[in-house]
């Protein structure tokens, strides 16, 4: 796996961060929040103004896509429109809604065609960081632009002076900058996925985020990538981890010193901005050893700090409204992640001959594609049953594993009794170690339970999830 440092490191003047576009929303009568949204082909600029331009596939002609910010509790309708040339769905990854509204073709609605369009509605119960993206040929409507952020206001914020956003995305560039073909490569299915050479925030590569010396910032940040793990470090900064994907945790700092986010994961973190007025400060990513680069530096600008130091009192973040799983009463099911390359079960891992053309299985079942409605699935549950999910990665590749309509708490890691069992919807399960999660299955419908490295997820890593 090759990164290009040029892709990489290019840079063109301070990229604007954090001023996204201008929302194109309204209210109806009914006091619903109301959005457009218009799936299509744009050109934009992703690498800097002295580089070329990138043909995407976008909402609205803008990558990432349109911000959505509603308040917790308050309805929002969102009428989506397909410019595309092939069928597309919106999900809204990790909202806990109605099952008709969570955007798996075949599963929960009819795809929505080119040149029509679905209106998607529902009232988000938990406030937090999630966002949207298509569920239908996922790995090129994804991998070609096509994702936003998805906020859920607090109905009281906690105080900060600067509530930011980074919408990581990862693309893999050619010279000319076109997006390079090959989606969907085999080998690549089987072993990491599709990881690019051009890494952006909010859509263009960065150079800096100015910062003022003296502030705290809420800093959400959404790994909405194909495959790609990120390991950020935030050199001579404290960052304080309140949220994982849109869910208040105990607030504590980073684990060895870096955020781990694997595709799909969100964390939102507060910043106290400690340092030197005029210098800057790299944030890096080195999940992978032999690919650490800067993702983008922290420029102080020369004032002086707006306060002496940081407020002492952390906000902690109001709790959602989850369902607490009885752990007493749960039922208990293992489920086997299997395939890929260097299984210790044959050159390609089981499958890969005899399961149409899957690479990857949860208990022996694939999926694959973008779901389908004639799966029998893989767990079914009585609605309000308490459940574990016992996660066993028996394959050499790390996994994120999102369950939709439900956020689950992290219970052990390999037998051991986590510390903080913290609330998520997607959860990162290392090669060959076991995850248990726990959850009340209280939302009716049929659920998709899949990994959300892209590849993995079309090669056969998805399986259904009923509740009735
Ligand atoms: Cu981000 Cu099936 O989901
Ligand atoms: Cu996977």
């Amino acid at each position: 796996m090759r990164v290009s440092r040029r892709a990489l490191l290019s840079r063109a003047g301070a990229a604007a961060l954090g001023s996204m576009l201008p929302l194109r929303r309204g209210f109806t009568a009914d006091n619903t929040k109301e959005y457009r949204l218009t799936a299509k082909p744009a050109l934009v600029n992703l690498t800097g103004d002295h580089y070329p331009n990138t043909a995407v596939w976008s909402y609205d002609g803008s990558v990432p896509g349109p911000e959505i910010r509603v308040r917790q509790g308050d309805p929002v309708r969102i009428v989506v429109s397909n410019g595309l040339g092939e069928d597309t769905t919106v999900h809204w990854h990790g909202i806990r809604l109605p099952n008709a509204m969570d955007g798996v073709p075949g599963l929960t609605q009819k795809p929505i065609r080119p040149g029509e369009s679905f209106t998607y509605e529902f009232t988000p119960p938990d406030a937090g960081t999630f966002w949207y993206h298509p569920h239908a040929d996922s790995l090129q409507q994804l991998g070609r632009g096509l994702a936003g952020a998805l906020i859920v206001e607090e109905r009281e914020s906690p105080a900060v002076d600067r509530d930011l956003i980074w919408f990581i995305e990862d693309w893999r560039l050619a010279d000319d900058g076109r997006i390079a073909p090959g989606f969907g490569n085999r080998m690549e299915a089987g072993m990491s996925g599709r990881i690019g050479n051009t890494v952006t925030i909010n859509g263009r590569v960065p150079e800096t985020v100015s910062v003022k010396a003296g502030g705290r910032l809420r800093l959400r940040i959404v790994n909405a990538m194909l495959a790609r793990v990120v390991g950020l470090r935030f050199a001579d900064h404290l960052p304080v981890v309140v949220a994982y994907d849109g869910q208040p945790c105990d607030p504590h700092p980073l684990e060895d010193g870096r955020l781990v986010l694997g595709p799909a994961m969100r964390a939102d973190l507060i910043l106290d901005m400690a340092g030197v007025p005029g210098r800057s400060y790299a944030v890096t990513d080195d999940f992978y050893r032999d690919l650490a680069y800067k993702l983008v530096d922290l420029a102080y600008g020369p004032e002086k700090p707006t306060r002496d130091h940081p407020p002492d009192r952390l906000p902690k973040l109001p709790a959602n409204p989850l369902p607490e799983p009885d752990l007493a009463a749960a039922e208990r099911h293992q489920i086997a992640l299997q395939g890929g390359m260097m299984s210790g079960k044959g050159m390609m891992g089981m499958g890969m001959m005899g399961n149409g053309g899957a690479t990857w299985a949860m208990n022996g079942m694939s999926m694959i594609g973008d779901g389908q409605n004639d799966m029998s699935p893989l767990v079914a549950l009585k609605r309000g049953q308490s459940c574990v999910l016992v996660l066993r990665n028996e394959t050499a590749w790390w996994h994120p594993m999102h369950l939709h309509g439900h956020s689950f708490r992290i219970i052990s890691r390999n037998g051991k009794p986590t510390t903080r069992r913290e609330w998520r919807d997607t959860v990162l399960v290392p090669p060959r170690e076991t995850v248990e999660i726990a959850f009340v299955a209280d939302n009716p419908g049929d659920w998709m339970f899949h990994c959300h490295v892209t590849d993995h997820q079309e090669a056969g890593m998805m399986a259904v999830l009923r509740i009735s």
